[in-house]
């Protein structure tokens, strides 16, 4: 059995799509030729798995990082917070030089390129675990070695644009 073609285009689909709310995270890992720091803006982050504990998130074939994550043995998964909205935009354009000028980065425990910046709502740090082809993405798996989590508010994207929610009181716990 096959599936039919779908009744609808591509924008429309987008639309719909775009009904669902998200976070946004900023996903680093190292060039796989050298120690320069790789980053850009992902929505598509998910949970997969408590045990072992794994994540997902999607990469466009025709990002200009996928060669780098494909060969990454980590990377790290910022989970952007609602004061991080100008760190989701600066990662969705321009070069990976523009992209880290003047932004701290440091080291997670087992040594990926991450931000230093203490405002992210959380962080997972990744093995590059496997990776699948679906249509014009490559599902990215990782397996979560250390995380760590703040209580501030995250950042929301919906119907294509960062709603950022501010009537909602920061959380305070679990
Ligand atoms: C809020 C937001 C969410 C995004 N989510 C994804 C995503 O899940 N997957 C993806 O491939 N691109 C996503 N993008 C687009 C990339 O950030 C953008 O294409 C970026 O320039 C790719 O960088 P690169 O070409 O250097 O790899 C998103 C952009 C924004 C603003």
């Amino acid at each position: 059995m096959t599936a039919n073609a779908p009744d609808f285009d591509a924008a429309f689909f987008r639309s719909a799509l775009g009904r669902f709310a998200t976070g946004v995270t900023l996903i680093t890992t190292q060039s796989h030729d050298g120690p320069q720091p790789i980053g850009l803006t992902i929505s598509s982050f998910n949970s997969v798995s408590l045990e072992p504990p794994l994540v997902s998130w999607t990469l466009s074939k025709k990002a200009a990082s996928l060669p780098h994550f494909e060969k990454a043995e980590r990377y790290v998964i910022h989970v952007l917070s609602a004061q991080q909205l100008h760190l989701a935009r600066r990662f969705a354009t321009g070069s990976q030089e523009q992209r880290f000028e003047g932004i701290e980065v440091g080291r997670s425990p087992n040594g990926a390129v991450m931000l230093s910046d203490p405002d992210c709502a959380a962080w997972f740090e990744c093995y590059n675990l496997c990776r699948h082809e679906a249509g014009d993405h490559i599902i990215f798996i990782g397996q979560v070695e250390r995380c760590e989590r703040s209580f501030h508010q995250p950042l929301v994207y919906h119907a294509g644009d960062f709603d950022l929610t501010p009537s909602h009181e920061p959380l305070s716990g679990d």
